[in-house]
């Protein structure tokens, strides 16, 4: 029989990468080898430490429990004390931290929170699809798309937007492009949202992957008054997408409102995951990333410089991004065709269509392939680029 979906899930855009998938399914299937430069998740497992502290944390009963949901006190202590060492900023751990089931849920929650049906919700192209459709459309808000563009370094028009909309999504360092921000941009866009009365999210998921000398600022470090919320993950940092553990900090009504939601939906990170976000922010020496954070960075920076050269030795145009473990690559045909085009060659890359009709013209590429499978790939790229 089947049951029709509800009018807001039909709004979701169809996915475009599903016919791409099968087509890497089959392959793989066939055997073919297959590099893959796809999706956003790091391919460096956790740091040992951790994994070690968490074998010992689960062994405990009392974690065998339900957890807060809004984030076990002496969690939400951790994230404060982190804040303050790494971005200066003073957090009350009470009122204006959340701990979240990865970052994903607090940036869709945020929506269901404060936006009611048919308000506008400000979201990037290209972004994170979850702005849009995540929050704005399972909302039954109006996402209003702004273009990043190139030639603004990827940075939004700030005083172009629609000062009537309720929130505004901001991500940097940025994922699909990989651009970066400083303080002064955030100071401006943090004005505008108070001159405006919208609600500022600020997704900083890629703030400790960053390289050379570039430092991501927090947006909390300039924020004008109330109305911010900012976004963090444990999953890139310490390579722990499969754990599920974020956080949100920011304006306490905010906040409130956040935790209300989750209350009636979730019970909570576990307890052996929430303490392991105070052994891993707890192993900051002050703003300084400990080892383990530098050794990944490591990593991901020797990748990024090969492949960077590779691809340009090609004729591709490419910035070599400062944050993220995304590479942003400018395509002069359409980003699906290119893509097929490469699995062909066994490659796959996603084509920039999927995060916005402003990311057509671009492929992204995340670093999560050895040295030896980067030289590989462009091996084989250099046959059918
Ligand atoms: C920009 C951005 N924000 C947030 C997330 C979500 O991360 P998580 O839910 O694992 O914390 C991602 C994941 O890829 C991302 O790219």
């Amino acid at each position: 029989m089947g049951f029709e979906y509800a009018n807001r899930l039909k709004m979701l855009p169809p996915y475009l990468f599903a016919e791409i998938e099968e087509k890497v399914e089959r392959k793989r299937k066939k055997g073919v080898d297959i590099i893959d430069f796809g999706i956003g998740d790091p391919d460096l497992p956790t740091p040992r430490p951790i994994v070690e502290f968490i074998q010992r944390e689960l062994e405990n009963p009392e974690n065998h429990r339900y957890p807060s949901s809004a984030g076990e006190a002496e969690t939400r202590k951790a994230i404060a004390d982190w804040y303050r060492k790494r971005f200066g900023v003073k957090l009350d751990p009470q009122g204006e931290v959340a701990v979240l089931i990865g970052s994903k849920e607090g940036l869709a929650n945020i929506c269901r929170a404060f936006v009611n049906p048919g308000e506008k919700v400000l979201a990037p192209d290209p972004a994170y699809p979850v702005y849009a459709q995540g929050a704005a459309l399972l909302t039954d808000a109006v996402p209003l798309r702004f273009p990043l563009l190139a030639e603004k370094g990827f940075l939004p028009d700030i005083e172009s937007l629609d000062t009537e909309a309720r929130m505004l999504y901001l991500n940097y360092p940025n994922n699909p492009t990989g651009a970066v921000v400083d303080k002064r941009f955030l100071l401006t866009a943090s004005r505008w949202c108070q001159e405006t009365d919208t609600i500022f999210c600020y997704d900083n998921a890629y703030s400790e992957m960053t390289f050379d000398d570039y430092v991501a600022p927090s947006a909390l470090e300039v924020a004008q008054g109330d109305g911010t919320i900012e976004f963090h993950s444990l999953s890139k940092t310490f390579n722990m997408t499969g754990y599920r553990v974020g956080f949100a900090v920011g304006d306490s009504d905010l906040i409130a409102g956040l935790k209300k939601v989750k209350s009636q939906i979730d019970s909570g990170t576990p307890k052996f995951l929430q303490s392991s976000v105070t052994m891993a922010l707890g192993a900051y020496r002050g703003a300084e990333r400990p080892q383990m954070v530098k050794d990944n960075i490591a990593v991901y920076q020797e990748r990024r410089d090969v492949l960077v050269k590779g691809l340009r030795r090609l004729g591709f145009k490419l910035d070599l991004p400062k944050a993220t473990f995304y590479l942003w690559m400018k395509v002069d045909e359409p980003s699906l065709r290119f893509a097929e085009r490469m699995l062909e060659a066994g490659i796959v890359v996603t084509p920039g269509i999927g995060f916005g009709k402003y990311g057509e013209g671009y492929v992204r590429m995340a670093t999560t392939q050895s040295v030896q499978r980067i030289e590989q790939a462009l091996e084989r790229m250099a046959k059918v680029a």
